[in-house]
Order: C-alpha cells, then structure tokens, then sequence
C-alpha cells in the first residue's frame, strides 16, 4: 500500500515510517526538506498520487498563539485539497487527549484541525494522544519560573513516543473509523508528581511546586481535563522503563 506521511522526519513521524516500512508498505516521508510542504503546498500533489493513505503527524514550528492556528488551518486545507484530488481513501491524524475541555492556543488550533478533518469528506481517523513522555522536559520549562516549577495536581498520563507509533501505524492500516480513538500511557498520577518525578531522575534540581491554580500552557485545567474520560487504549512503556531506556541509548 502506498501510505503519505506528513512530517515524517518528526518524533512520531520518523518512528511511524519506520514501522510501516517494516511492513513492506511503500512509504513517502513528508517535510519541508524532502520537497512536501502543506503550507506552500510544494510536492504534495506528486506525493498524494495514487497513496491510499495519508498520516499528518506534522506540527507547528512556532507554538505562537496565532502562528500555531494558521499553521493547522493552512496545511489543512492544503493537505485535503491534494487528498481529495487525488482519491486518498483514509486520513489519520495525530490530535491531543482534552483539546476540547482546555482553553489554551495550541489546543484551540488542534480543534480547528480536527474540524478541517471532519469537513473534509475523505474518510478518516483521529488518533488523540494524551501529552509525550518526550515533552515532559518541554512541560517543566513552560511551568518554571526560575528554579521553581509549578503545576497543578489534576491527573496525568503520558505516554511514550515508543507506543504512540505502533498505534498510529496499526490504525493507519485499519479501516477509518471516521470518528476518534484516544489512547494514554499505562499510568495515571497527578501532574505535579509526574513532572518531579522526571526532573529528579535527570539530574535536574528544579523543585516542583504543588499548585492548583497554575495554568497549563495558559489554559486552567481540571481533575480529568488531560486524561482520557472513556475508552482508550493504553501503551505499555511506563515512565520507569522510558528513562531506562532514554539512559541505555
Ligand atoms: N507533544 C505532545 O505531547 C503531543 C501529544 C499528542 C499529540 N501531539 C501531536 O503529534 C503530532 C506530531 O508531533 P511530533 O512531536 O512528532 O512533531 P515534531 O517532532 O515536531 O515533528 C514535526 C514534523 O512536521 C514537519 N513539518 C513542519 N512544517 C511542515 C510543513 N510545512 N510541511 C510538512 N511538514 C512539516 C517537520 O519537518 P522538519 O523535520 O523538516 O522540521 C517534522 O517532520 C503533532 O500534530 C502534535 O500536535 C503531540
């Protein structure tokens, strides 16, 4: 099967092309580099010609409130026009656990993505992901105030980048669900804990504070605001067995 990935050379994407190349699919790799831009619209009607899937795991190079929602929009309406055009019979996208019950920028674009999907008329699946235990170091930066790292003890479960692809990869492959499939890491703890959890294990000496007033990314959040409400599949790589791994690499 030929299978497009949208940002292909990114954490998710590379892994993801990986796995379907195992698998003996024939896999085009998307980014900026490779000639396939969704925001110029460079080499995507060449790459979508005759793929019956296409995967965007592409993000934002700016997270900027504003940049970040024409970002999504742009290559959106990009993608689907290319898509459309040439008969792609499934779309997947990498969306986030909660972007609809959490007020902040980047979430507000993921909504707009996911509505471009729905809109779109190709059939689809949305894969929503609760937060990368890649992110984590990106998260304990937004939070911190110097050497002082504040976060709300609301529940929180990562997952890792180890077990996002598979999933994504296997879904791909599946028919659409024209619907959305949510999946989580296998443990569920408050945010704060988690977060200090990680920093410890690194060596980084930023102290996290217990605060249920501070914002994620801007946005309040409550109890069960990250985490998925219902169903969701669970990966298997806890936090413990990530950092080993990240360690022995
Ligand atoms: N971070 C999280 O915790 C989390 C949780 C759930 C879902 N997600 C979603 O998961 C998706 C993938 O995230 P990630 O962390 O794997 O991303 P990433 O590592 O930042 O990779 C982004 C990819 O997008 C490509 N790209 C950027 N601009 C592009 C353009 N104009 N046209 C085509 N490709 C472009 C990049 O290409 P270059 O290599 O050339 O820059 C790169 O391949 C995102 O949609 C994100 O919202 C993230």
């Amino acid at each position: 099967m030929k299978i497009v990935v949208i940002g292909g050379t990114g954490l998710i994407g590379s892994k993801t092309v990986a796995i379907l190349r195992q698998g003996g699919h024939e896999v085009v790799a998307g980014s900026p580099e490779s000639g396939i831009n969704t925001i110029t619209g460079e080499g995507l009607k060449e790459a979508m010609a005759s793929a019956q899937v296409a995967i965007d795991l592409a993000n934002s190079p700016s997270f900027d409130d504003k940049a970040v929602l024409e970002f999504f929009e742009t290559s959106g309406r990009n993608l689907f026009a290319a898509e459309a055009a040439a008969g792609v019979r499934h779309h997947v996208a990498l969306s986030i656990v909660g972007i609809d019950r959490t007020d902040n920028g980047y979430f507000r674009a993921k909504v707009a993505q996911e509505k471009l999907i729905g809109a779109s008329g190709v059939p689809y699946t949305i894969v929503r992901a609760t937060q990368f235990m890649e992110f984590l170091g990106g998260i304990a930066d937004s939070s911190a105030d110097g050497n002082i790292v504040r976060l709300p003890p609301v529940q929180f479960q990562p997952i890792a980048a180890d077990d996002v692809a598979p999933i994504v990869a296997a879904v791909a492959l599946a028919a659409p669900r024209n619907g959305i499939v949510e999946i989580a890491g296998p443990e569920r703890a408050p945010f704060n804990e988690i977060v200090a959890c990680y920093l410890k294990a690194i060596g980084d000496p930023r102290e996290v504070v217990r605060d249920p007033e501070a914002r994620y990314w801007g946005g309040q959040v409550e109890e069960h605001s990250l985490v998925p409400l219902g169903e969701a599949h669970l990966g298997r790589i806890s936090l413990d067995e990530w950092q080993r791994r990240a360690r022995s690499r």
